[in-house]
Formats: structure tokens, C-alpha cells, sequence
């Protein structure tokens, strides 16, 4: 089965958003992107002459966010709403550093800076991935103009198949879990000799970069329905990661102990074929692929393993 849906463009393919002056949008100074509020009567005159600059490629943008103040604070769920100026270049890590340059809701009240989590932001750490509207996305990538709703708010939200820290910050580390299950990490030493001189096929380099793009972002094992707490599945960004390894000329010396770690419950054949991982993807990896050749992997260790005898 190929892959045939239509896959998000790399955010590195395109080449980061830019404002008209070459800055990366994601690293605009706050000062000039400001949240906009209904104002308060106690507003600054300087905040009422920054609502009045909306200029003809700007446009006001409402978020909804959704807030709690710690993974056991549920009493204190709830949205909370911003209006900040956007325009075509502006993304939402834009939009939360101008929120958090100043902090007021639409109704006028001042409230604690929202927590978020960003690390490059230059699209390479998968730290700011949420959910913009239900879906998951990276924050840093995300132009505010490709998800507004017209007239309703964007919304924001953790990503819900991990446990909440605070606010939209969650805690992924069962993704390096997943990594450590399938044993994907490439031995420094192999053992052997100019291994790293063995003659690779055609289009393996090009291959591996571009399945080695994965950030660790989580947004394809958020929009799995396979992956969650109700499942052992280690999901595609592992999956991906193994066949990484698989085709690294070290890495490939353990090929059927890799394989072998795939076939165990949790492991390749909990896939359900959603296809909904390649979708999400921000870096735009063949996930599909990579879970169709792995899967093929186990059946054939499956079935002729046994003739070979124990793996390394
Ligand atoms: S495979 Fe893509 S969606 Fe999944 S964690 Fe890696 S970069 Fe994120
Ligand atoms: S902060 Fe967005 S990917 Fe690193």
C-alpha cells in the first residue's frame, strides 16, 4: 500500500516564515507584535494608541487558551481568551510571546503569564507542540493565518495524550521511553572495523536524513488512535526511529535484534492503519513508510527467523 495522502510540506522544506525584513517571524520582538485587548478603562494611552495602529495587513485575532495550574489542579481548568494583532507572517509562538509580553484577557483582566514550552523555536525541538483548534501542530511553525476561523477564536490546548505539567505544557517523556524499548540509539562502537566504509545502496543517505528529521514534537502519536494510556503501542515516531537505526551501517550490524524488538506486544502490528500520523507530521517524514517496511520486516523474521537462528 502506498502512501498516498497528501502530506504537510516540511516547515524545512519551505524554508521558515519571514517578515519583510529576513527576521524568522518565530523570533519577532514581542514590542512589535502587541496583544490587543477590549481595553479597560484603566488602559495606558499607550496601549489605546497601539489598538488604534491595526494597519490594512493586520487583523485582530482572538485565542482561546486553555489553562490549569498543575496536573492535579483540575478545580482550575479553564479558557481563558486574548486578541492579539496578526498578520500574514505571524505564528502561534508569536502570538504567545505577545500575550505573554502582556498577559490581559479580552475582558480586561490581568492574569499570570500562560506556560508554554519552546526551546529553538526554529522548528527542530518539537518542545512547542499543542493542540490549534482540536489538531496537533508546533507552535513555531504555525502561522496564525493558516488555522484563524473567521470570526470564532483560535483555540489552544495541550497535547491531551500526555500528562499535563501547566497550562500547554505537558510531559513527553514516554517518547524517549518508546526510543529506549526499541533500542534505536546507534552503537558509538561497533566492534568492527571500517564498518562505516560498507557500500550502501543508492538513496539510503537521502533516506535516513530525511527520516532522521523527527524533533520528538509527539504530534503524530496525538493524532493515533492506536497510542494512549488504553495501549502498549510505542507509535510511529519509534517505529520511525528503528528503521533510522536499521539503515545506519553500524546501526544495521543488530538489524534482527532491532526487528525482533518491533515484534513484542505494543510493537509494529499494533499499527490500525490510520494514516493519520503522516498527516500531523510538521516535518513531513514518511511515517506510512516506515511503519509498511518495518512491518513487512517482522513477518519475514516471523516466518524465517527460526532458520536463521538467535540474533546478536
Ligand atoms: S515523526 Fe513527525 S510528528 Fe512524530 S514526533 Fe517526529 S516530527 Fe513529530
Ligand atoms: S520551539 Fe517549536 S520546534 Fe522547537
Amino acid at each position: 500500500m502506498g502512501n498516498t495522502r497528501r502530506r504537510r510540506q516540511s516547515p524545512k522544506a519551505t524554508g521558515k516564515s519571514r517578515d519583510d525584513r529576513g527576521q524568522p517571524t518565530s523570533q519577532r520582538p514581542a514590542d512589535q507584535l502587541r496583544a490587543v485587548t477590549h481595553l479597560p478603562e484603566t488602559a495606558s494611552s499607550a496601549d489605546r494608541t497601539a489598538q488604534r495602529d491595526v494597519t490594512s495587513t493586520e487583523w485582530m485575532v482572538r485565542l482561546r487558551i486553555r489553562r490549569q495550574d498543575g496536573p492535579e489542579r483540575v478545580e482550575t481548568r479553564r479558557w481563558e481568551e486574548f486578541a492579539v494583532r496578526a498578520s500574514p507572517g505571524v505564528t502561534i509562538a508569536g502570538a504567545l510571546g505577545a500575550i505573554a509580553a502582556s498577559p490581559v484577557t479580552t475582558t480586561g483582566v490581568r492574569v499570570a503569564p500562560i506556560a508554554w514550552d519552546a526551546k529553538s523555536c526554529e522548528v527542530d525541538c518539537g518542545a512547542c507542540a499543542l493542540l490549534v483548534n482540536g489538531q496537533p501542530h508546533v507552535a513555531c511553525s504555525t502561522l496564525l493565518a493558516t488555522v484563524a476561523r473567521g470570526s470564532r477564536p483560535i483555540t489552544l490546548e495541550p497535547l491531551g495524550k500526555f500528562p499535563l505539567v501547566r497550562d500547554l505544557v505537558v510531559d513527553r517523556g514516554s517518547i524517549p521511553d518508546a526510543l529506549r524499548q526499541l533500542r534505536t540509539w546507534i552503537e558509538a562502537d561497533s566492534g568492527q572495523p571500517n564498518v562505516t566504509n560498507v557500500a550502501r545502496a543508492p538513496g539510503v543517505e537521502r533516506l535516513r536524513v530525511e527520516l532522521g528529521r523527527c524533533t520528538g514534537c509527539g504530534a503524530c502519536l496525538e493524532a493515533c488512535p492506536q497510542y494512549g494510556a488504553h495501549s502498549d503501542y510505542v507509535g510511529a515516531a519509534a517505529i520511525n526511529r528503528a528503521r533510522f537505526a536499521i539503515l545506519d551501517a553500524t546501526g544495521g550490524l543488530a538489524h534482527r535484534a532491532r526487528v525482533e524488538r518491533l515484534m513484542v506486544a505494543g510493537g509494529v502490528a499494533d499499527c490500525g492503519k490510520a494514516e493519520r500520523c503522516v498527516e500531523v507530521c510538521p516535518q513531513g517524514i514518511p511515517l506510512v513508510d516506515s511503519l509498511q517496511v518495518l512491518g513487512q520486516e517482522t513477518s519475514r523474521e516471523l516466518i524465517f527467523g527460526w532458520l536463521l537462528g538467535p540474533s546478536s
